[in-house]
C-alpha cells in the first residue's frame, strides 16, 4: 500500500519508509500522475488533505507470509480452552474496584479476524506489532507469525501470564507480554497497533488516541468497534469479522477499522 501526504511525498506502507520523489498533482489528474510509478489498478481515497493509494482488490503484498488454516485453528482453540477462560475471568477484586468494570469485561478477537486485518495492512517481518489491552494474547500470537516483533500489554496479571505461556507453547520467541496500565504506557516505536476498543471507556479511548498521535507517519492503527480517526489518524479501510465474548456461544460480528498515521 502506498499513500502520499499533503506535500505529495509518497510513503510506502510495505516498508514504512518514505520514498524521495514528489508527484505533481496540481491538475488533480491522479490516475495520470500514478501511471508513472507502476502502481496498477489503484483506487485513490482522499480526506481533502492526504491522499491514499490503495490496490483495488486487496491490500495484500508479495512479502506477506501465509498462516495455514490448521495453524489458525490450533491457536484459536488454545485460546478458547478452559485454562484461557479461567485466566480471563481471574480478575482480582481490588483491580476490579480500581478500574471501570466494563473495560475489564473479556472477549477475544478470532484468529481469522486478526489474520485478515494483518493481511489487509500487508504486515511483514519488517514490522513490529502492539496489542493495547491484549487479554490472553491471541492477536499477539497470530501477529508473531507475520511480523518481526509482537507485543501485548494488559492490566490483568493472569491474562499476561497466559499470554507468556501461550508464547512458550507455540515457540514464539519474538513475542513479549507486559503487565501495565494503558494510561502509563509509553508506546515507543511500533508499526502496527491493535486496540479491541469495544469495552474501553470513552476516557480510556481518548487517552489511547492521544498516545497514538505520537506514532510515526505511516504507522497503522487497527481498532475494533470505534474509529480512532483524529487529526493524526486517517481511516482508510473497514471490514466486518467475528469477535467472541466469553460465556456467549456464538461470536458476534464487529467492525474492524484501519487507520494510518498521517504525515505531519
Ligand atoms: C475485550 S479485551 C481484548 C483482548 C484482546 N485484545 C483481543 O482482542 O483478543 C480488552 C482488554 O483490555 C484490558 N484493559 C482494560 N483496561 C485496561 C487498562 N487500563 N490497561 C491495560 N489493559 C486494560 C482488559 O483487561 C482486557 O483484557
Amino acid at each position: 500500500m502506498l499513500y502520499f501526504d499533503k506535500d505529495h511525498r509518497i510513503h510506502t506502507l510495505e516498508s514504512r519508509e518514505m520514498v524521495q520523489w514528489k508527484l505533481d498533482l496540481s491538475n488533480a489528474d491522479y490516475s495520470q500522475a500514478v501511471a508513472g510509478i507502476g502502481v496498477e489498478r489503484t483506487q485513490i481515497l482522499s480526506d481533502g488533505e492526504s491522499f491514499f493509494l490503495l490496490p483495488k482488490e486487496s491490500l495484500k503484498t508479495s512479502k506477506l507470509s501465509e498462516i495455514p488454516q490448521a495453524e489458525l485453528e490450533e491457536i484459536q482453540s488454545f485460546f478458547f480452552s478452559q485454562e484461557a477462560v479461567q485466566a480471563a475471568l481471574s480478575v482480582n477484586s481490588d483491580l476490579l474496584k480500581s478500574q471501570d468494570k466494563g473495560s475489564l469485561t473479556y472477549g477475544t478477537t478470532g484468529a481469522k479476524s486478526i489474520y485478515e486485518a494483518l493481511r489487509r495492512v500487508g504486515a511483514s517481518t519488517d514490522d513490529s506489532f502492539l496489542d493495547i489491552g491484549c487479554g490472553c494474547g491471541l492477536p499477539v500470537l497470530i501477529a508473531s507469525k507475520l511480523v518481526g516483533q509482537a507485543r501485548g500489554v494488559d492490566i490483568v496479571p493472569s491474562m499476561v501470564e497466559f499470554g507468556q505461556k501461550a508464547a512458550t507453547r507455540f515457540g514464539r520467541e519474538n513475542t513479549e507480554f507486559l503487565l501495565a496500565n494503558i494510561r502509563h504506557l509509553e508506546l515507543g516505536r511500533v508499526d502496527i497497533v491493535y486496540v479491541a476498543a469495544t469495552t474501553l471507556t470513552e476516557e480510556l479511548r481518548e487517552t489511547i488516541k492521544e498516545k497514538l498521535s505520537q506514532l510515526r507517519p505511516g504507522a497503522v492503527v487497527i481498532t475494533l468497534t470505534y474509529s480512532f480517526q483524529s487529526d493524526a489518524l486517517v481511516l482508510v479501510d473497514t471490514f466486518k469479522s467475528p469477535f467472541a465474548w466469553w460465556g456467549s456461544s456464538e461470536p458476534s460480528v464487529h467492525d474492524f477499522l484501519i487507520h494510518i498515521r498521517r504525515a505531519s
